[in-house]
């Protein structure tokens, strides 16, 4: 299937707790599953010439589960950025953190800041992952940092849509489809900004069972799309010609 128009997916992992309830195992158990499915889909991406993935791991709104369902998570993200960092750098893959990283231990920050200094010159897929990462949280965080540098749209007291832009956590590139898995129809708090405009794909699969076909579905449903932004024309008509 050509996806050559899509240049940039989100993904919104949901479902790993319910998987895991499903098949009898602790909530853990899904969440280690739900690696196996990026492991997939990056690779998928690749593949099929997706120039940026972005994929929601932990929303600034996770803290309220259990203690130990935070520690986990926080744990694993740790142990699984060591252990596919090279993997990713082999594969070209360009890794980006985005999100409020004030929160986390010194281990996994020197996790994140190695694998973005190794993979900073690759040029095959853009990988953001997005962890204590939310949309309003971004917002804010775009104009204390316009207020700090004293930029000139504070100075004019004239803030502009492109100033705002320039500060958010991922900035420049907006997701053309915004994938969610595991039956909400919900953004969670999801780059509330960045996805104005994007298509948005619901799929009832849980997280860990996603996979290629999957990914195929989901495209298939974005090349049938008709994006027009307001206007009364299709920017893109020969997507559909694609599909
Ligand atoms: C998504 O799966 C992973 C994170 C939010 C960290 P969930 O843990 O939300 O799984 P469900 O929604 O409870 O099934
Ligand atoms: C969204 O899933 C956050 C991530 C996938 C990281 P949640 O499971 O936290 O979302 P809600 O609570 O159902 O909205
Ligand atoms: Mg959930």
């Amino acid at each position: 299937m050509s996806s050559s128009k899509i240049s940039h997916i989100s993904i919104i992992m949901d479902g790993n707790g319910r998987w895991a309830k499903k098949t009898g195992m602790p909530r853990a158990f899904g969440h280690r599953e739900g690696i196996k499915s990026i492991n997939k889909i990056v690779s998928a991406c690749s593949v099929r010439q997706i120039e940026e993935l972005t994929l929601f791991a932990f929303s600034s709104e996770n803290w309220k589960r259990p203690n130990h369902e935070v520690k986990f998570l926080l744990s694993l993200f740790e142990e699984s950025i060591q252990k596919y960092v090279d993997d990713l750098h082999n594969n070209n893959v360009k890794v980006n953190f985005i999100g409020d990283m004030s929160k986390f231990n010194n281990r996994l920050l020197k996790n994140i800041n190695d694998a973005e200094k190794l993979t900073k010159d690759n040029t095959n897929l853009k990988l953001n992952f997005a962890i204590n990462y939310g949309g309003k949280w971004d917002i804010i965080n775009s104009f204390n940092k316009m207020l700090k540098s004293n930029h000139e749209s504070i100075q004019e007291k004239n803030v502009k849509e492109k100033d705002i832009e320039e500060f958010l956590a991922l900035n420049g590139s907006s997701p053309d489809l915004l994938i969610r898995t595991a039956g909400h129809y919900r953004l969670s708090n999801f780059m509330l900004w960045q996805h104005a405009y994007s298509e948005i794909y619901f799929t009832d699969c849980l997280w860990p069972d996603f996979d290629e076909q999957e990914l195929d579905l989901a495209i298939k449903y974005y090349l049938k799309t008709t994006r027009k932004f307001g206007s009364l024309v299709d920017i893109n008509p020969s997507v559909k010609e694609d599909a």
